[in-house]
C-alpha cells in the first residue's frame, strides 16, 4: 500500500520545509515537491498542517499491577488513546516480581502488548536486585531489546531499591549499553511524613503533597546522580517536577556527566492549587512526584529550553475516578478516608502533543523544531529508537502527524479514547490540534474516525540507550 501526504509543512527537529511524503510498505519512500503517483496511491492533502514526525512517549503505565492496584487502561485501550493524541510509539514499563526473573515479568508484559495499536518498547522496573537477575538484565539487553531499566528510591517495600541494590543494577546497565531511569524520591523519609501526618488526622488528598516536598526530590536526585557516576552508567530522571532536582541535573551536565531526564505536562500546567479542589476532587491529582508550588513550572520550562531537560512524556498511570465497568476496582476512591491509599497516578497520553505545543510554542516562544525534539526526537534518540522513529527521512518509518497549528478546542474527558472518566485539564481550550495520524502508512487516526485495529502495533527491540548525541 503507498500514500501520498502532499503540500505540507514538514517539520523535524532540524528541517522545516513544504514538501511531498510517499510512504510505501510503510516506510518513507520519497520526499520532494509535486510527485505524480499513479491511482494506486491513497492521497492526503495536508495544505495547512504541520507535517510532524509520530510522538514518541517513553513513560506509560499500561494494564499495569502497582503494588495492589492495577491501571485501568488495557494496550488497545491506551495506545488508541495515544494514537488520537499524535503519538504512535510508546516504551511502556513492565517489571520483575519479588523473587522472580525479570525475564519471566517481560513474558507477561508480552502477552499483554498483543493488543496494542502503536509500536510499543519495553522498559523493565527490577526490584529485586540478586546475582541471578542482575545477570537477567545482560540477557534482557542482548536478547530481548530492552535496554532501559527503571528503578525506584521511592515506595519502600513495594518498589523501593536501597542505595546497594540501586548501585548493581545501574553498574549492569551501564556495562552493557542500558539506560538507567530512576524514579528519584526520598521513600523512607515519605513515609515518616506519611505516617505522621495520618496520625494526626491528615488524610485528605493534599496531604499528598505535603508529605513528599521537594527536597525529597531534590536529595534523591542528587543520590542517583553521584551513584550513576560511581557505576558509569548513563541515567535519566523520570517525571521531574521541582526546580531543585532539575539544579542537580544542570549542575552534573555541567560536568560532563551524562544525565537526562523528562518531565510531564502536569507539572509543566498545573500546581499544587488542585489539591484545593472541593470534596474528594484533589484526588484526581495524585500522582508522584506530586504537582508543585506556582513558580516551579517556569524552572522546568527553563530546562527544556537549555536542554538541561531533553523529554516531555506523561507518565500515563490511569487509574478512574470513580469505580467504573469494565470490572475496574482500582479507583481513586480507594483513598477516600486516607490520602496514602489513593492509587498514584495520572492520565495524559492523549493530550500530550496539542498542550506541549501550545505551551511551548505558542506561550513560551521555542521553535517547532525544539517542540518536535522534546515529544519526539529526544526520546527515540536516548532509547534507540532512532531514526526509524522521531523523525521524518527516507527510509524511515511512516509514522506522521498532521496537525493544525491554529484550531483552537477544548478538552473532555468524555470526548477521549481511554478508559479513564477524567482527564487533568477538563474545560481546558488548548491551541493546536491533531488531524490524522499515520502508522507506518497506514492512516489510523482521521479527525474523529478510527481506522487503526488491535493488534497492529510491533514491538520494538532496542540496542544501546543512553546516547542522544
Ligand atoms: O504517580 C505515578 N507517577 N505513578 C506511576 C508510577 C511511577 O512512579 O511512575
Ligand atoms: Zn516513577
Ligand atoms: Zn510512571
Amino acid at each position: 500500500m503507498k500514500t501520498l501526504i502532499k503540500n505540507g509543512r514538514i517539520v523535524t527537529a532540524v528541517d522545516d520545509y513544504v514538501a511531498d511524503i510517499v510512504i510505501d510498505n510503510g516506510r518513507i519512500e520519497t520526499i520532494g515537491r509535486h510527485i505524480a503517483v499513479g491511482g494506486d496511491v491513497e492521497v492526503h492533502d495536508a495544505s495547512g498542517l504541520l507535517v510532524m514526525p509520530g510522538g514518541v512517549d517513553v513513560h506509560t503505565h499500561l494494564d499495569w499491577a502497582f503494588g495492589a492496584t492495577h491501571t485501568v487502561d488495557t494496550f488497545g485501550t491506551g495506545t488508541k488513546a495515544a494514537a488520537f493524541g499524535g503519538t504512535t510509539t510508546l516504551i511502556d514499563f513492565c517489571n520483575q516480581t519479588m523473587g522472580e526473573s525479570p525475564l519471566k515479568g517481560l513474558e507477561q508484559w508480552h502477552k499483554r502488548r498483543e493488543g496494542a495499536c502503536v509500536d510499543v518498547g519495553a522498559h523493565m522496573i527490577m526490584l529485586d536486585v540478586n546475582a541471578g537477575s542482575l545477570a537477567d538484565m545482560k540477557t534482557l539487553i542482548n536478547r530481548e531489546g530492552v535496554s532501559s531499566f527503571k528503578l525506584f528510591m521511592a515506595y519502600p517495600g513495594v518498589l523501593m531499591l536501597d542505595d546497594g541494590a540501586l548501585f548493581k543494577a545501574m553498574r549492569m546497565a551501564g556495562a552493557n549499553g542500558a539506560l538507567t531511569c530512576v524514579h528519584a524520591e526520598n521513600g523512607p523519609v515519605i513515609q515518616v511524613l506519611v505516617q505522621e501526618a495520618l496520625e494526626q488526622g491528615l488524610t485528605a488528598p493534599k496531604y499528598h503533597a505535603t508529605t513528599r516536598p521537594p527536597i525529597l526530590e531534590g536529595e534523591a536526585t542528587h543520590r542517583a546522580i553521584r551513584l550513576s557516576e560511581l557505576a558509569r552508567a548513563p541515567l535519566y530522571i523520570v517525571h521531574l517536577s521541582s526546580g531543585e532536582a532539575l539544579s542537580y541535573v544542570s549542575e552534573a551536565r555541567d560536568r560532563g556527566i551524562p544525565v537526562h531526564a523528562e518531565t510531564c505536562p502536569h507539572y509543566l500546567f498545573l500546581t499544587n492549587e488542585e489539591y484545593e479542589r472541593p470534596g474528594f476532587e484533589g484526588a484526581k491529582y495524585v500522582m508522584t512526584p506530586p504537582l508543585r508550588e506556582r513558580g516551579q513550572a517556569a524552572h522546568l520550562w527553563r530546562g527544556l529550553k537549555t536542554d538541561d531537560l531533553q523529554v516531555v512524556s506523561t507518565d500515563h498511570c490511569p487509574f478512574c475516578f470513580n469505580a467504573q465497568p469494565y470490572g475496574i476496582q482500582f479507583s481513586k476512591q480507594l483513598g477516600a478516608e486516607r490520602f496514602s491509599e489513593i492509587p498514584n497516578g495520572a492520565p495524559g497520553v492523549e493530550t500530550r502533543l496539542p498542550l506541549v505545543f501550545e505551551g511551548a510554542v505558542l506561550k513560551q516562544g521555542m521553535s517547532i523544531n525544539r517542540f518536535v525534539e522534546i515529544v519526539a526526537t529526544a526520546p527515540a534518540k536516548l532509547f534507540d529508537l532512532f531514526p526509524m522513529k522521531g523523525t521524518i527521512a527516507v527510509g524511515t518509518d511512516g509514522d506522521i502527524v498532521l496537525f493544525n497549528p491554529d484550531e483552537q478546542w477544548t478538552i473532555r474527558a468524555a470526548e477521549h479514547h481511554s478508559r479513564m472518566d477524567y482527564t487533568l485539564f477538563e474545560g481546558r481550550s488548548v491551541t493546536g490540534r491533531v488531524k490524522k495520524v499515520f502508522l507506518r502508512g497506514q492512516c489510523i487516526v482521521d479527525g474523529a474516525t478510527w481506522h487503526g485495529r488491535e493488534g497492529m502495533g510491533q514491538y520494538l527491540s532496542r540496542g544501546e540507550s543512553g546516547r542522544i548525541n
